[in-house]
């Protein structure tokens, strides 16, 4: 039988990986898929850059247009990045009726619904496993591996970038700068790093996790994000020191009112296994109502890692190229008139428990202000602790962890405690959640 032919757009980080493990793997690849896979077609746009993969035998150009418009390519791999040339391009291969491997998560979360719908109307594949935390196979997972459960909630660490950052500033007290410029070396940064670090692309992924665990339209910008810009040491040290790791999470719950969708640090206790997941690796807990809790972890970024994952939907894709459109996976989990309107929650509404850490004058009645705020709030306190007094200051850190409350109410008492004449400057507030 002829290989199958494929285009890709992108010979970088994960392009590069994936003609790597394409070729160093090729028999094992073809033995699974049936048939031989060969990239025929390539681009780039600096065809002059040196490259970490050996490109002999691809024909190359700098118009990923070629390659889309291509006769020969069955399925096109964009690699690229973004939302504007990758989308047209998407787009252009789903017309001329190629199937589409992606490791894109920003085109995905934000123009997925459009993409399918135009998918399913040619009666190709869009397979996106690679969008999601890098090499783990979550897509798969949830898709097919837990068809039979009515997914309760799912939480993870689903960026390697600013896992990989807190993980260096927490163990070898490392600035940020410093070790995201690391992150960008070794390729597991987005072209914009500000995606990473303020939660844009955790916020993608969790969009498109959510829509294949509750079959419901991609909804990103429903989605709450905080990033890890604003976290200080002295928080590292006294969520540490309360038994507590801070990690960057994306979170998504399954409520009577709708749905969680929600990307923020948080605090988790240091005895949960995710608490324990470092450096670039990912780590995804799903909590179906027959399974249980299941936890899936590897490496989240960098080269091979995604193009594992790349190709194991290419020879998805060459596996189904002869079967009836009507009966593969659909590419939300969910048959595509069977999706749900099931709202996305206001972050006003969402519930979870509190630490705060303020700046508070050390003299009789302060604390008793404060937690009259919290009483009349209906905030409950778990425990308060008092920093020591730094020297040549007059406010003294005072660490709160509270009980789960809806955030309105938390802004509310927050506002009212930062008014007191009492309070130094803002209250920082991390959210926490036990994941029990
Ligand atoms: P890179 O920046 O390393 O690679 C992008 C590739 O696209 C490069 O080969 C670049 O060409 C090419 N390209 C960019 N713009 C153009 C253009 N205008 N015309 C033609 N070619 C163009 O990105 P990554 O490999 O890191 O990421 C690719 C995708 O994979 C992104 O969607 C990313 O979010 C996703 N992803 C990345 C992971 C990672 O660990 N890096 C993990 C999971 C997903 P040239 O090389 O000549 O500049
Ligand atoms: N920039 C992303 C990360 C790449 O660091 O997780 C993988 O999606």
């Amino acid at each position: 039988m002829e290989p199958v032919k494929i285009g890709l757009l992108g010979l970088g980080t994960v392009g590069g990986g994936t003609v790597n493990v394409l070729k160093r793997n090729a028999e094992e690849i073809a033995r699974r898929a049936g048939r031989s896979i060969v990239i025929s077609h390539a681009s780039a746009r600096n065809l002059n850059k040196p490259r970490i993969c050996d490109t002999t035998g691809i024909k190359l150009t700098n118009d990923p247009r070629e390659v889309v418009e291509d006769p020969e390519v069955q399925i096109v791999v964009e690699l690229i990045g973004g939302d504007t040339l990758a989308s047209e391009m998407v787009m252009r291969a789903i017309a001329n009726g190629k199937h589409v491997v992606t490791a894109n998560k920003a085109l995905i979360a934000k123009q997925g619904n459009e993409i399918f719908a135009a998918a399913q109307k040619q009666g190709v594949m869009v397979a996106f496993e690679a969008a999601v935390a890098g090499g783990i196979p979550i897509i798969k997972a949830i898709r097919e591996g837990l068809a039979g459960n009515k997914i309760e909630w799912l939480a993870g660490i689903i960026n390697g970038t600013g896992n990989f950052i807190l993980t260096e500033m927490r163990e070898k007290g490392r600035a940020f700068a410093d070790v995201l410029a690391e992150a960008q070396r070794l390729g597991y940064a987005e072209a914009d790093p500000t995606f990473d670090v303020e939660g844009i692309d955790a916020a993608h992924k969790l969009t498109i996790l959510a829509s294949i665990a509750y079959g419901v339209p991609l909804q990103f910008d429903k989605a709450y994000t905080d990033g890890i810009t604003k976290i200080t040491r002295d928080d590292v040290a006294y969520a540490e020191q309360l038994g507590y790791r801070i990690k960057h999470l994306g979170i998504s719950r399954r409520t009577p009112n709708g749905i969680e969708l929600r990307v923020h640090p948080t605090l988790i206790p240091e005895s949960r296994l995710i608490a324990n997941v470092n450096g670039v690796m990912n780590a995804v807990l799903v909590k179906g109502d027959a399974v249980g809790a299941t936890l899936y972890y590897g490496a989240g970024a960098g080269a091979e890692a995604t193009a594992s994952a790349v190709v194991a939907d290419i020879v998805d894709v060459v596996r189904t190229l002869t079967s009836d459109p009507e009966n593969r996976v659909p590419h939300l989990a969910f048959q595509p008139n069977q999706l749900s309107n099931l709202p996305i929650l206001p972050m006003e509404e969402v519930e979870t428990a509190y630490y705060l850490r303020l700046h508070a004058l050390d003299k009789p009645g302060v604390l008793a202000d404060i937690t009259g705020i919290f009483g009349e709030m209906g905030i409950s306190i778990e425990a308060i602790i008092q920093k020591e007094q730094p020297e040549g200051d007059q406010h003294v850190p005072i660490i709160f962890l509270t009980q789960r409350v809806q955030e309105r109410a938390m802004n509310s008492a927050i506002e009212r405690i930062e008014a007191l004449d009492a309070i130094d400057g803002q209250v920082a507030r991390i959210r926490l959640e036990m994941l029990g």
